[in-house]
């Protein structure tokens, strides 16, 4: 059994070790909201924070994983009302939505270091998450909006 902590809760998962974390998100805790899209770290859609950190879940082993604290899109915020979130809402970031969770945990992890980022500081970011439906432009926006408190 390897003990993690997921969203502030205490988990026990019965998996190989060398188990991605991204599988034992969705199949082990049902945790579905972190998606799998390339599987080699090149996409972004399964990010998740580890103490903080965004990481690619797809290519981090469980054991990795085991006394940090993860945190995923389900665990952001308890009422789904991050100002990331809600700024997602207002700015209609989504368009398939397939990417979106991994892109407003970037975010999250930005916003976290960096209050009030500039473009370039969001580009730089957010580089390594792929939106195939090409929202880049109201995904920046909605981070400047967070960042704003909410107003545009
Ligand atoms: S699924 Fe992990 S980076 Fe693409
Ligand atoms: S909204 Fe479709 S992949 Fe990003």
């Amino acid at each position: 059994m390897i003990a993690l902590n997921v969203n502030g809760k205490a988990q026990q998962v019965d998996v190989e070790p060398d188990t991605p974390l991204l599988w034992v998100l969705r199949d082990s805790l049902d945790l579905t909201g972190t998606k799998y899209g390339c599987g080699i770290a090149q996409c972004g859609a399964c990010t998740v924070h580890m103490d903080g950190q965004p990481v690619r879940s797809c290519v981090t082993p469980v054991t990795a994983a085991a006394g940090k604290k993860i945190v995923t899109i389900e665990g952001l915020d308890a009422r789904a009302e991050h100002p990331l979130q809600k700024a997602w809402v207002a700015e209609q970031v989504p368009q398939c939505g397939y990417c979106q969770s991994g892109q407003i945990m970037s975010a999250a992890a930005l916003l976290a270091r960096t209050p009030n980022p500039t473009d370039a500081q969001i580009d730089d970011a957010m580089g390594g998450n792929i939106c195939r439906c090409g929202t880049y432009q109201r995904i920046r926006q909605a981070i400047h909006r967070a960042a704003k408190g909410g107003k545009s």
